[in-house]
Parts: structure tokens; sequence; C-alpha cells
């Protein structure tokens, strides 16, 4: 399974911050915010990964994440020339693809908690369909919404509806077969001019071939395009990390921990990152070859057991 983070769009609800720069370089606490959706797909088990971003952003991009040898992971980049929707990022990447399927996420979604990659990886194992991932919101207006029948099957799925029909929002990470770039190749601009995303997954539903996978109170989802969600996520990821000393959403550690860089290649990229905090940290991690205090083995995203690791 290939990936695709999708890390366009102008920032509007940003401005005058993402003026001039990407919002997914931003800070959230102490890393740029596409490490966070990086660290998610690592531990979704993707190891082929394609970076969407705006018109001319592709090089700072590539200066931070480089050809993701240094997380054990391919990684190329597209540029999607106007932010035209998330399906459109399907389209982009149809070549990369290459009739695969994909794990697509968004770049300013951040995803913590308990079994994650459990959870991600039992979903990734299924051959066909899609499947979205649901998290209850207090505000589900602003979200891709789930509408379910009595037996609890997902009936609809409503875009930003005025009256919800639940709590449970979709999420901005997305599994698809083969058949996504397609299936998106067939979506109309929607009113705000955009090939929606909740069309595309409408579409695997319509087909009874969509998977609602809930994600319960003891996992964390938030966003991060509003000063106010950006710099709540800053204070989760720092009270968290302060709390247990250990990092969240580091895609370097979770690429240690999978096995895909060795201690050497830790180092390295500690190096790399000089005096930093970050930097000291993975410099720890590769010294103590990841036996730190912590008897999760300091998943950083979705703790498990680091004996059940492959
Ligand atoms: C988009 C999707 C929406 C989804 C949300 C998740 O919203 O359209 O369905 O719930 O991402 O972050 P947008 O960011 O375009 O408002």
């Amino acid at each position: 399974m290939k990936g695709i983070i999708l890390a366009g769009g102008e920032g509007t609800r940003l401005w005058p911050v993402t003026k001039a720069t990407s919002k997914q370089l931003l800070a959230v606490w102490d890393k740029p915010m596409i490490f966070y959706p990086l660290s998610t797909l690592l531990l979704a088990g993707v190891r082929d990964i394609l970076v969407v971003t705006g018109p001319g952003q592709a090089e700072a991009f590539e200066a931070l994440l480089g050809d993701g040898s240094a997380f054990g992971v391919s990684i190329a980049y597209a540029s999607q020339p106007r932010p035209e929707g998330i399906a459109q990022a399907l389209l982009i990447g149809r070549d990369f693809l290459a009739g695969e399927g994909c794990a697509l996420v968004l770049g300013d979604n951040l995803f913590h908690g308990d079994r994650l990659r459990e959870r991600l990886r039992r979903a990734v194992r299924r051959p066909a369909g899609a499947t979205v991932f649901a998290h209850p919101v207090r505000d589900p207006q602003r979200y891709g919404v789930l509408a379910f029948d009595g037996d609890g099957a997902p009936l609809d799925i409503i875009e930003k509806p005025a009256s919800p029909p639940s709590n449970l929002a979709v999420t901005g990470f997305y599994l698809y077969d083969g058949t996504a770039p397609d299936r998106a190749a067939e979506l109309r601009p929607s009113a705000r001019g955009e090939l929606e995303i909740t069309d595309l997954n409408r579409s695997y539903l319509e087909d009874g071939e969509l998977a609602v996978e809930t994600l319960g109170r003891g996992c964390a989802w938030l966003d991060t395009g509003t000063p106010a969600s950006l710099l709540q996520a800053a204070q989760f990821v720092q009270a968290i990390e302060e709390r247990q000393g250990l990092k969240v959403g580091c895609p370097e550690e979770t690429a240690f921990q999978l096995g895909l860089i060795d201690a050497d290649g830790l180092a390295e990229r500690a190096r790399a990152y000089g005096s930093s905090e970050y930097g000291l940290y993975l410099a720890h991690l590769a010294r103590e070859d990841g036996g730190v205090a912590d008897p999760t083995g300091g998943l950083p995203v979705g703790s498990e057991s680091r004996m059940s690791l492959p």
C-alpha cells in the first residue's frame, strides 16, 4: 500500500501566517506539522509516500524530508496547482499509485492514541473498498459527518451539515483500493469549487464498499487549520511530551522502533538536528538503542508493546 500526504491548500484560515509559507511546515510545539501525518503513515505500514504540496512549495518540504531515506522509506513530491479539493490528490497521484491502493492523510491532521497502529494495520489488510476513520467531535458542522442506520451501518456522509445526523466526524486519514483515481475522475466540483473527499467516500458507500472504523475517546484526533486549533494541538503535544518524556509524532523514532532505520541512521539524523532538544532526544534514543524506560516501547503514535513489533 502506498501513501499520499496532502500538504497543499492556501491555509487561508491562518492568514497572514501562511501567506508566504505552507501551513504543514508550521510548528506544532517542537516539530513541523507534517511530521505527525508522516508518523501516522509509517505506523500504518506505508513505505512509499507522495507528498502533494502547493505550487512552488515542494522544495521546502524536500529540504525537510529529503528522499525519505532518513525514515527508511521513499518520499516523492508533486504539486497541486490550485486548491481544488482533497479528492484531487488521487488524480495528481494516479501515476505514482500505478493501480495500487493507498492511504491518504491530510497534512494538518494529528492522531495519537492507544493501539492506533494495530487498528490502522487491520484496516490496511482489508483487500477492497475504502475505510474511513470516524471520531466524535463537539462541532460536527465543520466536518464530513456520518449518518448510521438502526444497526449501526453507515447510511450516508454529509459534508459540513447544518443539522448533523451524528457527532461522528470523518477524520483526515483514508484508505482506498486501486479504484480511487477512477472514482475521483468521475466527481464534479462542489459548490465551493472542490472535488470533495466526501463525494469519493460516498461513491464507495453507494457500492457497499465503505468500512467505518470509529476511533473512540481513548484516541486523540486534532486538526490544526485555525490559530486556535493550532495552539491547542501544540499544547496537547507539549503536555504529553513533558509529562512522559516521550515524543508524539516523531517519525525518526517511529522508523527506528519499526526497524526501518538502525541506531546509526538515527544517530546521523540526530546530528543533523544539532543541539536542539529534538536532536538530543534522537541522540539519546540511538545511544540507548531504544531502551528508554517506557513499557510501550516509546511508540510516538499508538502505544503498543515493543515486543509485538515486527
Ligand atoms: C476536510 C473534509 C472533511 C473532513 C475534514 C477532516 O474538511 O472535507 O470531510 O471531515 O477535512 O479534517 P476541510 O478541511 O476541507 O474543511
